[in-house]
């Protein structure tokens, strides 16, 4: 059996555009894979600690080789009680706007709370980052408004939005990572149209899958 974990990042609900793109590729992963068990994280209504004075001590203290103790103790158990659910997938689906060229705060808030010396990555000195997560696969489904790949950057935007999930995964051992983008939303001509050729594209890469 496969655990799949699947991100919204967008408060949108039922009208978000990059979570009913997800939607379709999960319902086609889940005729493939009827054992498939999926544990949804909804950005907008199961809240994310912030990533307090606490946590910060916390985090330095495990790469600097210390340990932790009281509030400090108390902070990392968090970190690593929602780091834990993320590492327990074996798949990730990350349904994700692009926000002000990059990802929404929520997103970024999780990943710091996340991202952690020991849990998700290592650091050596002389050949830098490793990731610690092994044999794990993701897919984004991205959506913008008036970015795309094909419209003129900087004009329309510059992606920090792939380009930062990328390496964030990367950098914690997902390597392998595929992307269904209907982008733009809104500068398009048939909007309905190109959210079906993104939704083609969903269903084929999860019969790939
Ligand atoms: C706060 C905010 C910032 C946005 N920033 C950008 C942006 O930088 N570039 C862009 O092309 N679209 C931007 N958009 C538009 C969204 O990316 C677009 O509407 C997208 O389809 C929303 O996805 P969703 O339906 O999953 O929420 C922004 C929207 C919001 C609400």
């Amino acid at each position: 059996m496969s655990n799949l974990l699947y991100i919204k990042a967008s408060p949108r609900s039922a009208d978000s555009k990059s979570s009913a793109l997800a939607d379709v590729y999960l319902a086609a992963l889940r005729e493939r894979h009827p054992d498939l068990a999926v544990d949804t994280l909804d950005l907008a209504k199961d809240k994310i600690p912030d990533f307090d004075g606490d946590k910060v001590a916390a985090k330095m203290a495990v790469l600097t080789g210390q340990t932790n103790e009281g509030r400090q103790k108390t902070a990392w158990d968090e970190i690593t009680a929602i780091a834990d659910r993320f590492i327990a997938a074996d798949r990730y689906l990350l349904a994700v706007p692009m926000w002000n060229g990059g990802i929404p705060y929520r997103l970024k808030q999780y990943i710091d709370v996340i991202h952690q010396p020991g849990l998700l990555w290592g650091l050596d000195p002389q050949t830098g980052y490793f990731g610690l997560l092994k044999n794990k696969t993701a897919v984004l489904t991205l959506t913008s408004g008036a970015f795309g790949p094909s419209m003129p950057s900087p004009a329309f935007g510059v992606d920090h939005h792939s380009t930062y999930l990328r390496a964030w995964l990367n950098q914690a051992g997902v390597t392998e990572i595929d992307e269904i983008r209907f982008q733009p939303t809104l500068l398009t001509a048939d909007p309905e149209a190109s959210f079906e050729a993104a939704a083609t594209a969903a269903r084929s890469l999860a019969v790939r899958a």
